[in-house]
């Protein structure tokens, strides 16, 4: 897999994203996906696939806590491209049994229940979302978080073994806005209102000018506990 990696490294380097992504597309052919939380940077992506009709599935992971804001863009984006999105659930029974022992909001008691909530909403229906399949693209830029510095673009996912792909890894926040403005790409209007990073509804609040881009993420806990184990960190 090493040299598929580094093979696949030599032939996208240099290009733009969505070529890079079309050369994944074709390589993968029914074994890529893409998966979006509807932030900024996902919908930029989901832009180029959508646009150039790139054969890679997009998918959701529905936690069934999200922002209304988010449910808007959702809907807004699958009338604007007419283009299907495919939302995973958490298993039903999983979900019933920790509310039903724990209430809808032991997330904010320790931080074993609030992996447990990640765990049983987002983490076991990606499993089912990528099963069977190659090449897992994401949103992932290098600023986001000291961690996502130092990444790469396109890395090995030990956990899913799978081949990952950031596409615009490298773009910085404003190369992403101004995309989105001549793009006229609809968004995530939460944006606008000091939430650059945006998760569950419960677990997300704004950040201050000049805080850190995921400071509003589980923003309780302690800075090295904040990790929903949807990515792993490969150093
Ligand atoms: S997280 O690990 O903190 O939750 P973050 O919000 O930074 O991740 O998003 C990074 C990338 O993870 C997104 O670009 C997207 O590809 C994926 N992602 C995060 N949340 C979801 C979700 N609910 N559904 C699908 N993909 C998601
Ligand atoms: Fe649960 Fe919060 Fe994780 Fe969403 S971000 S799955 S509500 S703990």
């Amino acid at each position: 897999m090493i040299s598929e990696l580094e093979d696949i490294k030599q032939q996208i380097q240099g290009l733009d994203p969505v070529a890079a992504l079309s050369l994944l597309a074709n390589r993968f052919a029914g074994q890529i996906v893409f998966s979006t939380s509807f932030g900024w940077e996902d919908q930029v992506i989901t832009h180029m696939i959508f646009t150039n009709d790139l054969p890679i599935k997009v998918f959701t992971l529905e936690t069934g806590r999200l922002f209304p804001e988010t449910y808007y863009v959702w809907n807004r984006t699958m009338e604007m491209y007419e283009k299907p999105i495919h939302a995973y659930y958490p298993n039903n029974e999983l979900l019933e049994k920790m509310v039903n022992t724990k209430g809808p909001s032991s997330f904010y008691e320790s931080v074993e229940n609030r992996k447990e909530c990640c765990g049983i909403r987002k983490v076991e229906p990606l499993k089912r979302a990528l099963a069977g399949n190659k090449c897992w693209v994401t949103g992932i830029r290098a600023e986001q978080s000291v961690n996502r510095h130092d990444m790469h673009n396109l890395e090995w996912d030990e956990q899913n073994n799978l081949i990952k792909f950031h596409p615009i890894y490298d773009w910085t926040l404003d190369q992403v806005k101004e995309y989105i403005r001549i793009h006229n790409v609809p968004y995530n209007t939460l944006h606008d209102r000091g939430f650059p990073s945006i998760g569950c509804q419960p677990c997300t609040r704004a950040v201050q000018p000049g805080e850190d881009f995921r400071a509003g993420r589980w923003w309780w806990e302690d800075q090295s506990k904040k990790e929903c184990g949807l990515h792993e960190v490969h150093k």
